[in-house]
């Protein structure tokens, strides 16, 4: 086994993928009680897309993979770690990065595991992927975010139902001989005290599935909006500040924060709070609603894709989520 300490890791190849099917808010005000203009001035969404009924995460995030692969220009033969955040495997187990090991065609022999820190997954996982590879021991490392959220949402519950949506994102990272580049540094952190807040009862090992825990609706995600709302705003602006004063950068350097993409207004308020400017704040909720984890690496890819990335840019990634957990990561662009 080869064993060499890079001096950085740096994201190589980013990719996207979501499904076919997308479901505006007046289809979905054809379902619950509700209107577009509700969705939207509360929430800034537009429409979400939705995945096939035998589409699961592991074949979105196999979709997104591969883009992220080609991107990278590299092959699934190089790949010798992946991760695959989510809060809606395939199934209990095996874990979905098995599953899309298998998919890919990546070789047997590696770690592959899957991370659950909910809708802070991805930031959770490029620092998992970071510290692995900074041991020497992985060159190419596969952080893959896929969501089948429609699968777990009650459509008869309009207080949630119409912020979700499907997707998956990914990065290809890389061991790299640069200095200072790539994934500068990350805080993450946890809370779980007030589990209640967000979360989806039964399914586990506390209340496995009986005919009882369906009928009670207990296996669709439940959510108190607004004390989630005035955490979620907190949070973020604190912890983006504390990555960015871990790595001696200032707001005002940020080239691009990408946020995790719950609610439109908590993201205002964030780069309001962060003295960012709306520029510099990407935001694409209106297109695919809350995607949990693959909110970020969709909205890294879209942004790369669309060249508003250049070499040498700060970009702030900063999330939440159930737990709760949070995260922040500052990346240099290379
Ligand atoms: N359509 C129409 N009316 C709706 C509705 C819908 N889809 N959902 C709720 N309402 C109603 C409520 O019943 C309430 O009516 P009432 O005043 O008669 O009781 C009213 O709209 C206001 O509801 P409220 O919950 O106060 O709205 P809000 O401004 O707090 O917005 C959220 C609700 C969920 C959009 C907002 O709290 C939120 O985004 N929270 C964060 C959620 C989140 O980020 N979750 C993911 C974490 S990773």
């Amino acid at each position: 086994m080869n064993f060499k300490v890079p001096n950085s890791v740096i994201i190589k190849g980013t990719g996207k993928y979501v499904p076919e099917k997308m479901m505006t808010n007046d289809d979905l005000a054809k379902i619950v009680d509700t209107s577009d203009e509700w969705i939207y001035t509360r929430s800034g969404i537009k429409q979400r897309h939705i995945a096939a009924p035998d589409e699961a995460s592991s074949d979105m995030g196999v979709n997104a993979a591969r883009n992220a692969i080609e991107a990278a220009g590299i092959s699934s033969e190089d790949i010798d770690l992946v991760i695959v955040t989510t809060v809606t495997p395939d199934m209990m187990f095996p874990s979905t990065a098995c599953l899309l090991q298998a998919k890919l065609g990546i070789r047997n022999n590696i770690p592959c595991f899957d991370l659950n820190a909910a809708c802070t997954g991805f930031v959770y996982g490029i620092e998992v992927a970071t510290r692995m590879m900074k041991s020497g021991l992985y060159r190419h490392a596969l952080v893959v975010s896929a969501e089948k959220m429609t699968s777990i949402v009650d459509w008869e519950d309009r207080t949630t139902c119409v912020l979700f949506g499907d997707g998956a994102g990914a990065v290809v990272l890389a061991a790299s001989d640069e200095e200072n580049a790539g994934i500068l540094g990350s805080v993450l952190g946890a809370d779980g005290s007030d589990t209640a807040m967000l979360k989806l009862p039964a399914g586990g090992s506390l209340m496995p599935a009986t005919a009882e825990t369906v009928k009670n609706k207990l296996h669709f995600l439940q959510m108190d909006g607004k004390e989630v709302f005035k955490h979620a705003v907190k949070i973020m602006q604190e912890k983006a500040l504390e990555v960015l004063d871990l790595c001696k950068v200032n707001p005002e350097q940020i080239s691009m924060l990408i946020p995790h993409q719950a609610n439109a207004r908590i993201i205002e308020s964030v780069a309001k709070r962060l003295k960012i400017t709306s520029d510099k704040v990407y935001i694409n909720i209106a297109k695919y609603g809350n995607t949990s984890s693959a909110t970020i690496p969709m909205a890294l890819d879209e942004l790369v894709r669309e060249n508003k990335i250049k070499c040498g840019d700060y970009i702030l990634l900063v999330a939440f989520g159930a737990g709760l957990t949070w995260g922040a990561t500052l990346i240099k662009w290379q």
